[in-house]
């Protein structure tokens, strides 16, 4: 995405930056403070150097004429970490294993059905889905019902859904996980990596979406896990968000978010079940 034509306007290096943060508000939820510019500027100064031009207000000017040279989707990605790992926020998995499949599935079964609709919201590389689908697959061999539909992984970034839809690991990240997930979901590669395995694979579906963007689906979730990704969004966004998130969760589903993702309880329109765990009212 560039910046648009409507931008022509500004031509001081402050106005643009202003203008791109607010950009990266309103289309990415990215939350950029006025006094936390520094690392806008220092990203825009590199790309000001790749271009060959002296400061920011030469940027301003070039891209004026040459919107183009400034790629906001990619800089929204360079604006966050991708920063995610295997067994992240554990408590998150024991509680998911423990507490929350099995009244989901009973909820299924109670209505007839066995279709589980999970969606992990901010999937980065693909370790916290292919965890999600192996906690799932060994909670469903446990009622010996075949995993029905699949798991949906979204992120805004092409680059890491790339590395995500790879499914290799090098094996001190896999370590994380417990032995007996290691042994059932993954192979050993002659690199000494480690591949998820075919059928675990099959398991995840990515999907490269912006949380910003109206959710485009038309059944609600049982599990949304969207976990690390709130950090970047101020409270207005978040509580649109969680209103979004909310409609597209079945009652009885659960809503995982990160430990360090704190809500306006007034405003939060799921029931509170633990740090980081939220309810729809069955
Ligand atoms: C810190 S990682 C968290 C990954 C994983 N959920 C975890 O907790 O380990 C945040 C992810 O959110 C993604 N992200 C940031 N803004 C987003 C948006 N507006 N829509 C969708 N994904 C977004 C980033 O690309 C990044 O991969």
């Amino acid at each position: 995405m560039n910046l648009a034509p409507s931008s022509r306007k500004s031509v001081s290096g402050a106005a643009t930056i202003e203008e791109i943060r607010l950009r990266l508000k309103s289309d990415f939820g990215i939350h950029i403070r006025p006094e936390n510019n520094t690392m806008l500027e220092a990203r825009l100064s590199k790309l000001a150097r790749s271009l060959g031009l002296t400061g920011l207000d030469a940027l301003a000017k070039h891209l004026q004429v040459h919107p183009e040279a400034l790629d906001v989707s990619d800089l929204a990605d360079r604006m966050t970490t991708n920063y995610t790992y295997f067994h992240r926020e554990n408590a998150h998995y024991d509680y998911l294993v423990e507490s929350a499949l099995p009244q989901v599935l009973a909820a299924r079964k109670r209505a007839g059905q066995i279709d589980l609709k999970v969606w992990c919201a901010a999937a980065s590389s693909g370790e916290e889905p292919y965890e999600l689908a192996m906690w799932i697959r060994e909670a469903l061999s446990k009622e010996n019902v075949h995993y029905p539909a699949g798991l949906l992984a979204t992120d805004i970034s092409s680059k890491v859904l790339d590395v995500a839809r790879k499914g290799e690991y090098a094996a001190a990240a896999v370590a994380k996980l417990p032995d007996a997930l290691i042994r059932r979901y993954f192979t050993k590669l002659p690199s000494g990596a480690m591949r998820v395995t075919p059928e675990l694979h099959a398991d995840v579906t990515f999907r490269r979406f912006n949380l910003m963007s109206p959710l485009p689906f038309r059944s609600q979730f049982d599990i949304i896990f969207c976990r690390n990704v709130m950090i970047y969004f101020d409270r207005e966004t978040i509580h649109d968000l969680l209103e979004r998130l909310y409609e597209k969760t079945v009652p009885g589903g659960f809503l995982f978010v990160g430990l360090s993702e704190s809500f306006d309880r007034k405003r939060c329109p799921y029931t509170v079940v633990r740090p980081g765990i939220y309810r729809r009212s069955p």
